[in-house]
Order: C-alpha cells, then sequence, then structure tokens
C-alpha cells in the first residue's frame, strides 16, 4: 500500500482534462469550468480557479483478502493512453451513515449492495482512485475518480446506475457526477 497521496482537482481554465458537464445527481452541484487539472502532492495554485477539491488515497477499509486478490488480479492504473474519457464524482454520506459501527458499514458496502462484486464485472476497462476527504473537512467525504476509453462509456453508465440503486446508496446526501474527456 503505497503512502497516503494528496491529490487537488482544480477547475477552472487550465488542465489536460476538458470538463463535458457538471451534473448534481444528489444535493447542490458545482459550478461549471471548462477544464480540470489534477495535482498531486504538491500544494496548489489558487489563483483563476473556479472550485479545487482536496483529498486523500488512504488504506482500505472495507476490503477483504479475497476481494483485494480479485482486485489486483485485474485493474489497471491510471494514465492510459486509450482512457481519453474520466469522471470525478464528489459524494458525501449521511450522518447515520458515520454513526454505524464498521461491521454494520461493511455489511451494506458489500453484503448487501455488493459494491466490490457490481465493480469487479467492469475491470479491467475501468481506471479507479478513490480519495478520501472527510477528515480533510471539505464539503465531501470521498472525491472519486474514473478513466476508461470511450467504447467502455456505455459500461460504464450501466455500473455507475447499479450501484446508485444499491441500499449503500440512502446513505448518499451529496453526489455531483463530473464528466471529462482529454485528446
Ligand atoms: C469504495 C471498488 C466503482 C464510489 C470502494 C471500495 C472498493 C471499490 C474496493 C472499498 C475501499 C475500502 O476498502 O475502503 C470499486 C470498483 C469499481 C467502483 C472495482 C468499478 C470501477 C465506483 C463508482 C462509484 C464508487 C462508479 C461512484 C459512483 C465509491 C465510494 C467509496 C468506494 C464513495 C467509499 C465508500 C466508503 O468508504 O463509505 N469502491 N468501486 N465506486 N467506492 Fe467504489
Amino acid at each position: 500500500m503505497p503512502p497516503p497521496l494528496l491529490v487537488h482537482f482544480i477547475a477552472g481554465t487550465a488542465g489536460p482534462w476538458r470538463i463535458d458537464r457538471i451534473d448534481a445527481v444528489t444535493g447542490e452541484s458545482l459550478a461549471l469550468a471548462d477544464r480540470l487539472a489534477i495535482e498531486e502532492g504538491a500544494a496548489a495554485p489558487v489563483s483563476g480557479s473556479t472550485w479545487i477539491l482536496r483529498g486523500t488515497t488512504s488504506n482500505t477499509r472495507y476490503t477483504q483478502r479475497a476481494e483485494v486478490d480479485a482486485l489486483s488480479a485485474v485493474q489497471q492504473g491510471l494514465g492510459r493512453p486509450l482512457a481519453t474519457r474520466a469522471a470525478l464524482i464528489p459524494i458525501r454520506k449521511t450522518e447515520a451513515w458515520w454513526a454505524l459501527a464498521q461491521d454494520e458499514r461493511r455489511a451494506i458496502f458489500e453484503e448487501q449492495s455488493r459494491h466490490i462484486a457490481i465493480g469487479l464485472q467492469y475491470l479491467p476497462g475501468v481506471a479507479r482512485r478513490l480519495h478520501h476527504a472527510r477528515e480533510l473537512g471539505g464539503p465531501f467525504d470521498f472525491l472519486t475518480w474514473f478513466e476508461y476509453a470511450p467504447g467502455d462509456a456505455p459500461a460504464f453508465e450501466d455500473m455507475v446506475s447499479r450501484l446508485r440503486d444499491t441500499p449503500e446508496w440512502r446513505y448518499v446526501d451529496r453526489e455531483v457526477d463530473i464528466r471529462l474527456e482529454r485528446w
């Protein structure tokens, strides 16, 4: 497990990703901007940006050994040249979720919702990185980032809608879906 990496998602006029659309799925949206830059590690420049979200990679919370092994066997890294589409989906969960115990959250996340089992069906086409933001005091608890090739876009839509239908998503009280493209 690599050490935590601080990541800034900077929406504005610069960056390799063109923002195609920003949809409010649940709760308040984010302001529209043209481009997205992603800064890893270094402090983010603040001038000229429309908004900045920051999160950090971390150790896993819920994934069991067999699932870690299944994911490791197929998952791809970020930055594949063919993966010219991306989604940034910031998510906040309810106080009721955070009041649960670890075993209760795991039961909802996997035994009831099959989050990992569903997600695994869409690998290796979709590459992902999860960033935690709750501890950093931002407006979201998680910043989820996905990269895929244009041909995998329909499968990605299918996966997102399956996940949003699960019991886990009853605990989501803010979700914004940002879609991006690069060349
Ligand atoms: C967490 C896998 C797609 C949102 C996780 C975790 C795994 C995982 C293994 C648990 C990490 C841990 O143990 O702490 C996958 C796979 C996907 C996928 C393989 C397929 C590409 C998605 C999508 C979304 C999403 C499309 C958003 C729409 C989240 C969130 C968490 C999470 C918010 C954190 C949950 C929490 O800690 O409460 N995912 N996921 N995932 N995933 Fe996914």
